[in-house]
């Protein structure tokens, strides 16, 4: 019986909150299902930990999380710290520090969700994205200079490197031979013309090649794939994209079929060498922390992402059929109209299981 170590970082404003409510209902996933199990390590880290001790995590961190199969996180951030010093403190150093290089984010239109655009009904929209979760515009390399005097400088270099374009162009192209078998490149090659013409390159490449012949693809600049979500989301199956671009689009995505609240990731590396880490799209919402109606859903579709990067393939499945029967049939959290609390929602989701 494989026992599941798993690595929780609730960190800050409803981080804790939705994390809690996926530990019960993993805990409750395990009591029915035979032979399966979780060892569940909590962190302390985040913004309470840094108004201790003035880091949002000990140095050794990646170490600590190394021997983890699966990392579940809840959010990162809060008004009273900046956020360029709590995110690149803990989370995106994750990210990297694990080279975790597929960020992975389903963007489905769930039975009982109702999408601002009228004409989309459930099932109609539903597609993955790969975002490159390393470099690209989110890479840390640049700096500021001549600070507060009038020439200020401040420079950034969106980083692109061959081999980190063609991993995450590969794993879209993997995803889609299981799905169906439809990728949508998305890039502003038009205007910049190094580094994202080397991605199309790479892209162009990738999809000749002989393995994915059956694979149609489709490009899009980022301001036309913008457009088009809106307008024709159900063109897109599998869509491949940079690190802040996919971020954008993937809360655009989320904003179409029901908003942030059901939106799950996954952060992985393929080739499995480090613990993946799962965790709703969403951040530490501070606008609602602390009263109880955070949404959990995020976090429990996140969880069936973790479940399926386990092998658990059958438990996967049936937390996701109990937790879109809670979307269909159950009382749900205000964000989704209804009158129901993170700890009802995930109550009414185990009681489904
Ligand atoms: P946010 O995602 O926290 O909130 C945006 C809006 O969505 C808010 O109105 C919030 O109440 C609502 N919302 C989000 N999650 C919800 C849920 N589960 N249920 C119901 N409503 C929900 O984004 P923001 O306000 O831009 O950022 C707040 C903080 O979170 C910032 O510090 C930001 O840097 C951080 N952040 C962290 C992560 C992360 O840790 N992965 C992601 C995004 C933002
Ligand atoms: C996300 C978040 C993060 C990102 C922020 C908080 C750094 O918005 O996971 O989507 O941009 O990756
Ligand atoms: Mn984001």
């Amino acid at each position: 019986m494989a026992r599941h170590r798993i690595a929780l970082i609730p960190a800050d404003g409803i981080g804790p909150e939705v994390v809690g409510e996926g530990v019960r209902v993993l805990r409750a996933l395990a009591r029915k299902g035979r032979g399966l199990s979780f060892a569940f390590t909590r962190f302390p880290w985040g913004s309470d930990f840094y108004h201790r001790t003035g880091r949002m995590c000990p140095e050794d961190f990646l170490e600590r999380l190394r021997p983890f199969d699966a990392i579940l996180l809840g959010a990162v951030g809060r008004p009273d710290i900046p956020d360029h010093i709590t995110l690149n403190q803990l989370l995106l150093p994750i990210r990297r520090g694990f080279d975790l290089y597929a960020n992975v984010r389903p963007i489905v239109l769930y039975e009982g969700l109702e999408s601002p655009l009228r004409a989309y009904k459930p099932g109609q929209i539903d597609m993955l994205f790969f975002r490159e979760n390393t470099e690209g515009e989110y890479s840390p390399i640049g700096g500021r200079h001549y600070l507060g005097q009038p020439g200020e400088v401040a420079a950034q270099v969106a980083l692109f490197t061959r081999r980190g374009c063609q991993r995450i162009v590969e794993a879209a192209f993997e995803a889609a031979l299981k799905r169906r078998r439809h990728v949508t490149n998305v890039t502003k090659s038009n205007a910049q013309g190094h580094t994202l013409v080397l991605w199309d390159e790479v892209f162009a490449e990738v999809a000749a090649r002989p393995r994915y012949r059956k694979v149609k693809t489709a490009q899009y600049l980022v301001d036309a794939a913008a457009l088009e979500f809106v307008r024709r989301p159900d063109r897109f199956d599998v869509v491949v994209s940079t690190n802040l671009f996919a971020d954008i689009l993937t809360d655009l995505g989320a904003g179409i079929v029901g908003g942030l609240g059901v939106a799950a990731s996954a952060n992985v590396n393929p080739e499995r060498a480090t613990p993946a880490m799962f965790e709703p799209v969403h951040g530490s919402a501070p606008d609602i922390m602390g009263r109880g109606i955070a949404n959990p859903v995020a976090t429990l579709f996140s969880c069936v992402m973790m479940l399926e990067y386990l092998g658990e393939g059958r438990a996967a499945r049936r937390l996701e059929r109990a937790v879109r029967g809670h979307l269909a049939r159950g009382d749900r959290t205000p964000d989704l109209g209804g009158t129901g609390t993170t700890r009802s929602a995930g109550e009414d989701v185990i009681r489904r299981l």
